[in-house]
């Protein structure tokens, strides 16, 4: 059996499904892959960071983040920087899960950065280093005999990168239209059933689907960065969120719900990207798509995606109930993957 340690960066919401699904995941992945994974280094933005070369539990690192301090399982002297602090954890892997910066992808950057160049190899749920960085991550990752993945990254756990790495090796994507956001859709969705837009955004975030401040969702940022991704890496084409053609969905109210609902069509927030003489054009913007389209029954979390290829004229992917354990799985399917393909 071959063991390989992980310094994880981030404890949130993915990071703690992470360590769960690596536990549950156990007898399987050795018995079926002969590989053992152990979690040996953590970082948060404000409850500790650990470092412990035995191993931390999801159990113990669960209940020390919630008594606030992680630093009280870490049996190594911890760095002040993080650049030391991934260096320290002499990690196999690092698996990143800060939150997202949408301008910059930082500082996902630089931890990624600092795992390849210590010869981790990186896989990330973070979309930041994804659009921001991508090719001088993936390049730096060559130099190092090392891999930088980040299935998860958009869609979940669901494959999307993937399906294009391995599955249609030399189909080119000539477009694709989605719907990528599940905070909005489900919002959407609510106001149908007759809520209000306050009430609707109070309900996603009592279900955890919303954040706090629920802005990147709401206007746009977290499915135009997603688009971003595709096009960056499927299509080749670098593209920073702040090119994308973006509106949110805050000017939909009820008066528009119940055009929609007059006109048998329902109002979704449509991502796109077109290829045209060489030349991307990329949105996201709500409309009003009929009973006819894929899109229209794409309901609470779901989401989808269907790509135009010179090959295939229409392939779909549909990812139902996602959430912060098939964000899990896309890490290790990464993690996985690389194992097997070096
Ligand atoms: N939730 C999903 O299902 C999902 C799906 C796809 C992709 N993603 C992406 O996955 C990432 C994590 O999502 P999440 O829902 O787990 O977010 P989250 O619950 O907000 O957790 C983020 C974690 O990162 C830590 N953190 C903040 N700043 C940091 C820093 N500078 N260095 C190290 N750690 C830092 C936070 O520390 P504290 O705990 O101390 O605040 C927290 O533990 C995001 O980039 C998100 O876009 C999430």
């Amino acid at each position: 059996m071959n063991q390989y340690d992980i310094c994880l960066i981030g404890f949130g919401n993915v990071g703690k499904a992470f360590a769960e699904l690596l536990e549950k995941k156990a007898d399987h992945l050795l018995k079926e892959h002969s590989v053992g994974f152990r979690i040996t280094a953590i970082a948060t933005g404000s409850h500790g960071n650990a470092i412990n070369l035995q191993g931390i539990t999801a159990t113990a690192a669960i209940a020390a983040y919630q008594h606030g301090d992680l630093a009280s399982l870490s049996t190594e002297s911890i760095e002040d920087d993080m650049v030391g602090f991934i260096r320290a954890s002499r990690a196999d892997f690092l698996v990143e899960t800060s939150p997202v910066d949408y301008q910059t992808g930082q500082p996902a950057i630089m931890h990624i950065q600092s795992a390849l160049s210590a010869g981790m190899h990186a896989v990330s749920a973070n979309k930041g280093p994804v659009v921001h960085a991508y090719q001088f991550l993936t390049e730096l990752a060559e130099k190092n005999r090392r891999r930088f993945l980040f299935e998860s990254a958009v869609m979940d756990g669901a494959p999307v990168f993937s399906v294009f790495r391995e599955a249609l090796p030399g189909a080119k994507i000539l477009g694709f239209e989605g719907i990528l956001n599940s905070c909005t859709n489900l919002l959407i969705e609510k106001m149908e059933s007759g809520a209000s837009f306050d009430d609707a955004v109070a309900y996603a975030q009592s279900i955890g689907i919303a954040e706090t401040d629920p802005s990147g969702d709401i206007d746009g940022w977290d499915a135009a960065i997603k688009v971003a991704a595709l096009v960056t890496v499927l299509m080749g084409v670098p593209l920073k969120p702040q090119q994308v053609d973006r509106t949110g969905i805050r000017a939909i109210g009820p008066d528009m719900i119940e055009q929609a609902k007059v006109a048998g069509k329902r109002w979704k927030l449509v991502c796109k990207a077109e290829l045209n003489d060489g030349k991307i054009s990329a949105s996201v913007q709500p409309e009003m798509v009929p009973s006819t389209s894929p899109l229209f029954a794409v309901n609470g979390t779901s989401s989808l995606v269907v790509f135009r290829t010179d090959v295939l004229p229409g392939l779909g992917i549909l990812e139902s109930n996602p959430g912060p354990d098939t964000t899990a799985y896309g890490l290790l399917a990464d993690m996985l993957n690389i194992l097997k393909t070096g």
